[in-house]
Parts: structure tokens; C-alpha cells; sequence
């Protein structure tokens, strides 16, 4: 049908087909038209262009492409229009025909092949990752939050990122460095941002570090699978929070690594250990501000977690996501800063602070690590994008990533009030909030347990989608709960998502009372 015109339309460009294969042979005594003809004949047949590249390049562009004149072009195209395999669009060019006579004649219909039966064989390695996310999902990220879901789990406000001075600064930068930006780079990272993050984490972390301890890695993950890689032989354990993030688990899993859940008290990770648990060669921490539980590791739990990881020759592996952001309570020094021993490899991201799609984050390593850990690194993928490395350098030595983390705090602490204030009004009924003095996250514990499956599906249903506490517990069995983020929507989102919560659970709390009734 044709499609109806609605004021001036858009030209739509098609992609050109190259005809890189074609191979002509002037000794040959076939002429060179008729080679043309074929090859280009067998290229369409094999139908490997897709709808957006079907024109073909103009006669002129293939004769000097290939070195002929443009009367032997001219000769083969007019054979395959004269058969079908072509069409003219006047003003657009020759395209590749709709239907190809292959489709109507019978003689020479393109073979089709069996689909192979067998199974690919997958490598136990992926069937290890504890991951049921399949086609699609995957194009979510690791949040999970499609367009149009709220109040979900560890989600900046990246609207609030300021783009303007990024751009800025890129461009600036680009300036100045210009080609050297664009070569393989240092595998440590930039020198100018591993000494601006240095001299960040020493003020702002009470680190004690100094540059040639820095690696920059592609966020955190990355600094979790290059950390556990260098220290951990496969099959030696990790001890893990638990609850626990989750790509904590597929990182140390991918790692080779035996993960050993250990159980969380009011101080942090519990260190105690039966007889027949193994001992840990890294113990995976958020000592700010565990993730999910909100607790923030005591400062009695740290120097005995240190005493532990020096008696056992283990590693700490201190992931510090998000202590930026604190809004209640004395802010405690980071575990590197204490630790006299180097045990502790400390490793920050930008993910919240900034914004998560930029994929940079940093290792601060005990001396004797670094150059193992870089090694890892240059077999792995080299170094992340020197023009946002050399970016971020400028932004923070500047004094934008300050500034940008001072704004952030207010932003977020007011949400958190606003987010508090409304849920308690509208949801007590249901939840009681444990409110956290750090992060992005609050934790709703559910008041009847048998609620869970209820919520569950109608959280799904509308799109006001917090975590189940359980899908970041590996042994650990505790109470229903739901880990809420409220950082990264605005107080009138907060409060259209919560009466939505509200309203779904007062109209569809009635199936719910009923069951209870019937059971
Ligand atoms: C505990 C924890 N660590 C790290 C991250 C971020 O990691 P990355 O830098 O790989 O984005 C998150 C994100 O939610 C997190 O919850």
C-alpha cells in the first residue's frame, strides 16, 4: 500500500552495497562485462543485504572503483535489470528488486539447509554465573530499570550529571592532547586522573595512598574481577557479604572463584567461622554502607576484620560504591585508611556519583599488587577511554566533581526526607522503613510476611518495581523485604509512584484478605 504523504518527508538514505568481493580478472577470457554481471548476479542471490542496504553504488563510482570503463558497468547492471535482479527509483538510484527471480523460478531456488539438531555446547563457565536474565534483559543493564519504571534500587539522578562542563572539558581536552588521546594508552591510566583521584580519596576517604597505587578500571566489576583474578587461584575462596550485590557474585564466579556467604550483624560482616568453612583469600566488603542492608561496618568490626585478613594472609577487598553520600552520622575513614598491613585493596567507582554509563572506576592496591593487577588489566581490554579518563581528570582538578557531589548530597537528602515522610504516611501499614545513614537505597521490611507475593506481583504489574531483599541473598534466609531507590526521581515522581503502590495494594489487598480467609 502506498504510504500516505503527510507533509515533506524525510529522503530516507539506504546504505550503499560495497561489492568488496568482486574480483575481476582481465586475462580472463570471459568478458570483463560478464564477470561483472555474475558476481554481482551471485552477490545479490546470496541475499546477505538487509532492507537498509539495498541501493547500489552509481555506475561511475563502480567503474573507478574497479578500474573499467563505465560502458562494461552500464553493459552487466542493464543485464540484471533486463533479469529482474535490479530497479530503478528515478532521483534515488538502483536498488536491489523486491522479489528476485529466485523467489518465482523454480530451477534455481537458493538452497536452504537443515538446521543443525545438536546443541552448542556451552562452557561450564557461563552456566556458573548465577544470572537468569535471558534474550532482551540483558539490554536493561544491571539495574534492570526499563523507561518508565520507578523507585527501582541504586539509580542516580543522571539527569542532574552536568553535561555542559563535560563537554566542555572533553573538548578542551581534546584540544590540547589531541592525538595522543586517540593511541593505546597507559594500562595504569591516565597520570593526571590517578593522581587527581589519589589526592580526592586522601582528603575526602582518609585514604593513604599516592598515584602509582591507582589503577583506573572500567567501574567496579571490573575492579572486582581484576582484584579477585590476581589474588585468587580458581577454586580458592571468597568470603562475600550475603546479602550480597549481585554482580559481586557473577563477577567472583567468573573469577573461578569458590564464593563463601558469611552472615551480617548490626557491625557489619560476621567473622566467626566453623571449623569447615574454608579460609578466604579475599573478603569482599562495603564497609560504608553494606549493600543491601544499609549497615554501616563499625570501626570495632574493621580492625578485627583487618587482624583477621593479616593473620590469614587474606586480601580486603573494600568496595566503597557510594560513600559519598552520607547523610546522618560521623563519616568513618575507609578501610585502606587504617590499614597498616596492606590487606586492603580499596576500590571507588563513578557510577553514582556521576553516572554509571561511563564505565570508570579505581583500584587503590597495596604496592606489591599493582603491577599484577595492570597486567591483568593489558589482557584484558588495555585501559578504558583515555578522552573520558583525561575528562574526569579535568572535572575533578577543576573542582566540578566537588562541586557536583556537594549539589548531589542536598538533592538526595531532600528526596530521602520527601521519600520517608510519604511512605510512612501512605504505607505503614505494611512496612516498616529501616532508613540507612548512607546511599541511595532504603529498605521497606515487610509487617505480615504473607503479604510478599502479593506486593511482588503487584510491584511487576505497575511499574513501581524495588528489589525483593531475597534476590541479593545467597544462603541467608530473612525477613520479606524490599530494597526501594528513591535518589534518581524527583519528589512529584516519588509521590505518584507511592500512591500507585498504595492504591494497587489497597484495591488488590482484597484477593489477598480473601486468601487468608480461605486458607
Ligand atoms: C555494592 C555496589 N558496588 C558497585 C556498584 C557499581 O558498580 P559499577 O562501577 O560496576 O557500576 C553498585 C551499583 O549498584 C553497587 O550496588
Amino acid at each position: 500500500m502506498p504510504r500516505k504523504k503527510s507533509g515533506p518527508q524525510k529522503r530516507r538514505r539506504r546504505s550503499i552495497i560495497a561489492f568488496e568481493m568482486i574480483r575481476l580478472d582481465r586475462t580472463a577470457k570471459e568478458p570483463l562485462h560478464e564477470q561483472l554481471y555474475r558476481q554481482i548476479r551471485d552477490e545479490l542471490k546470496s541475499g546477505r543485504f538487509s532492507d537498509a542496504s539495498s541501493r547500489l553504488p552509481s555506475s561511475r563510482a563502480l567503474a573507478t572503483d574497479r578500474g573499467i570503463s563505465r560502458s562494461t558497468v552500464r553493459l552487466a547492471l542493464s543485464k540484471l535489470h533486463a533479469e529482474g535482479y535490479l530497479r530503478s527509483k528515478p532521483g534515488s538510484g538502483t536498488f536491489i528488486a523486491n522479489l528476485l527471480p529466485e523467489t518465482f523460478l523454480t530451477a534455481d531456488r537458493p538452497k536452504t539447509y537443515e538446521p543443525i539438531q545438536r546443541p552448542f555446547r556451552i562452557s561450564d563457565r557461563v552456566r556458573a554465573i548465577p544470572d537468569a536474565r535471558v534474550g532482551n534483559q540483558f539490554d536493561l543493564g544491571a539495574t534492570g530499570a526499563g523507561a518508565g519504571v520507578s523507585l527501582v534500587a541504586s539509580i542516580p539522578a543522571v539527569d542532574e550529571f552536568p553535561i555542559d562542563a563535560w563537554e566542555r572539558l572533553r573538548a578542551q581536552v581534546l584540544a590540547k592532547r589531541g592525538v595522543n588521546l586517540l593511541r593505546y594508552s597507559s594500562n595504569r591510566g591516565d597520570a593526571d586522573l590517578r593522581k587527581a583521584i589519589a589526592a580526592y580519596l586522601c582528603d575526602f576517604r582518609a585514604a593513604r595512598c599516592h598515584s602509582d597505587q591507582i589503577v583506573i578500571t572500567a567501574g567496579m566489576q571490573q575492579a572486582m574481577f581484576i582484584s579477585a583474578a590476581a589474588v585468587l587461584n580458581p577454586g580458592e575462596a571468597a568470603w562475600v557479604e550475603d546479602p550480597c550485590y549481585q554482580q559481586t557474585r557473577r563477577v567472583l564466579t567468573l573469577a573461578g572463584v569458590k564464593i563463601v556467604p558469611k552472615p551480617l550483624d548490626g557491625q557489619g560482616i560476621v567473622i566467626a567461622r566453623s571449623p569447615r568453612e574454608p579460609l578466604p583469600r579475599m573478603i569482599y566488603v562495603t564497609p560504608s554502607h553494606q549493600f543491601p542492608l544499609g549497615v554501616t561496618m563499625s570501626f570495632q568490626r574493621r580492625t578485627g576484620l583487618l587482624d583477621f585478613a593479616l593473620a590469614h594472609n587474606a586480601f580486603i577487598f573494600e568496595d566503597d560504591y557510594d560513600a559519598e553520600f552520607r547523610f546522618t552520622g560521623p563519616p568513618l575513614p575507609s578501610l585502606q585508611g587504617i590499614d597498616n598491613a596492606g590487606r586492603v585493596i580499596y576500590a571507588g567507582t563513578v557510577s553514582k556519583i556521576l553516572c554509571p554509563s561511563l564505565r570508570l572506576g579505581y583500584i587503590v592496591a597495596p604496592e606489591p599488587l599493582v603491577d599484577s593487577l595492570v597486567k591483568i588489566r593489558s589482557a584484558m581490554d588495555q585501559h578504558s577511554s583515555p578522552i573520558d579518563q583525561a575528562t574526569l581528570a579535568r572535572f575533578i582538578t577543576e573542582g566540578f566533581f566537588l562541586s557536583h557531589i556537594k549539589r548531589m548530597r542536598k538533592i538526595y537528602a531532600e528526596r530521602r526526607d520527601f521519600f520517608i515522610k510519604e511512605f510512612k504516611e501512605l504505607l505503614s501499614d505494611r512496612f516498616t522503613l529501616q532508613v540507612p545513614e548512607a546511599g541511595l537505597n532504603i529498605l521497606a521490611w515487610l509487617k505480615r510476611e504473607e503479604d510478599f507475593p502479593l506486593i511482588r506481583r503487584i510491584t511487576l504489574d505497575i511499574g513501581v518495581r524495588p528489589s525483593a531483599l531475597s534476590f541479593f541473598c545467597i544462603d541467608a534466609k530473612l525477613k520479606p523485604a524490599f530494597v526501594f531507590g528513591f535518589a534518581a526521581w524527583t519528589p512529584t515522581q516519588i509521590r505518584e509512584s507511592l500512591v500507585k503502590l498504595e492504591s494497587a495494594l489497597r484495591n488488590r489487598g482484597k484477593d489477598l484478605n480473601y486468601g487468608r480467609q480461605s486458607r
